[in-house]
């Protein structure tokens, strides 16, 4: 049994409370959704639901494959248990399809397969809208050093030919997602989440889009989306 203590932070998806283990924390998620960053505000019934579940299968798919994560273990529906760690705010999108931003930037056909992946960095920062940055920048400024930005890389990189295959074999075509890490006493850790608020996830067949992109653009079907994901990766 974790005995949940008081509250140490909100944010926009989850609620983080310290524990009575005083090296991790106990992650609740919530069915609020925001997008351009919080410009847009909504709910999406059940999302801290889906979410939860889906996070969990697969941060622990990683970890039985040698990627260090934060995952402990779900508590319930809406809570599981993470190790503690210092988030470094270096956001790490990679992409295998063109989609959202990068279309728009340059002006690209979303679809269009990359022919290798791409790693950007993002400053995270909400006031900001997490602008993009690049190594040096994040080196110059100290928010991650030298040894860390290769490292995010090549973490990103080993973990997107994890999820590529995971994700093929359930019929989703991996577009793009961002990923965290934190700074840890077991060394740097994947944390955050991984689900469709923060992945590009097209049906393979159909090509429709079973992530957050309906509710930023309005596409409806919103919850069935995120309980389809659900099922997929939850029977996986
Ligand atoms: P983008 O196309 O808006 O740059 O986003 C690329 C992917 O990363 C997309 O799946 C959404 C995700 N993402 C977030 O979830 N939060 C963020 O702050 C950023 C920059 C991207
Ligand atoms: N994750 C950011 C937000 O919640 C950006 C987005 O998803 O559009 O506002």
């Amino acid at each position: 049994m974790v005995a949940k203590a008081e509250q140490l932070y909100e944010g926009k998806a989850k609620i983080l409370y310290a524990c009575d283990q005083a090296d991790k924390l106990v992650a609740h998620f919530k069915d609020d959704a925001t997008a351009f960053n919080a410009k847009k505000k909504g709910t999406i019934i059940n999302k801290g639901v889906f979410n939860n579940k889906i996070s969990a299968v697969i941060l622990k798919m990683l970890e039985d494959k040698g990627v260090k994560t934060h995952f402990v273990e779900v508590l319930s529906d809406r809570e599981c248990l993470v190790k503690k760690v210092d988030i470094i705010p270096v956001e790490v999108v990679v992409r295998n399809v063109v989609a959202g931003s990068m279309a728009k930037k340059l002006g690209l056909e979303e679809g269009i397969v990359l022919k290798r992946p791409i790693v950007e960095f993002f400053y995270k920062s909400d006031p900001l809208d997490d602008p993009q940055i690049n190594e040096d920048t994040a080196i110059a400024m100290d928010w991650a050093t030298p040894e860390e930005c290769v490292f995010l890389k090549e973490a990103a990189l080993r973990v997107n030919e994890i999820l590529l295959e995971f994700f093929d074999s359930l019929g989703i075509r991996l577009v793009d997602y961002k990923l965290e890490f934190g700074r840890s006493s077991d060394g740097i850790l994947l944390a955050d989440e991984i689900t469709p608020d923060g992945c590009r996830l097209w049906d393979k067949a159909t090509g429709e889009k079973l992530d957050k992109d309906r509710f930023r653009r309005d596409l409806g079907n919103v919850e069935e989306a995120y309980q389809k994901i659900f099922e997929l990766v939850s029977n996986a």
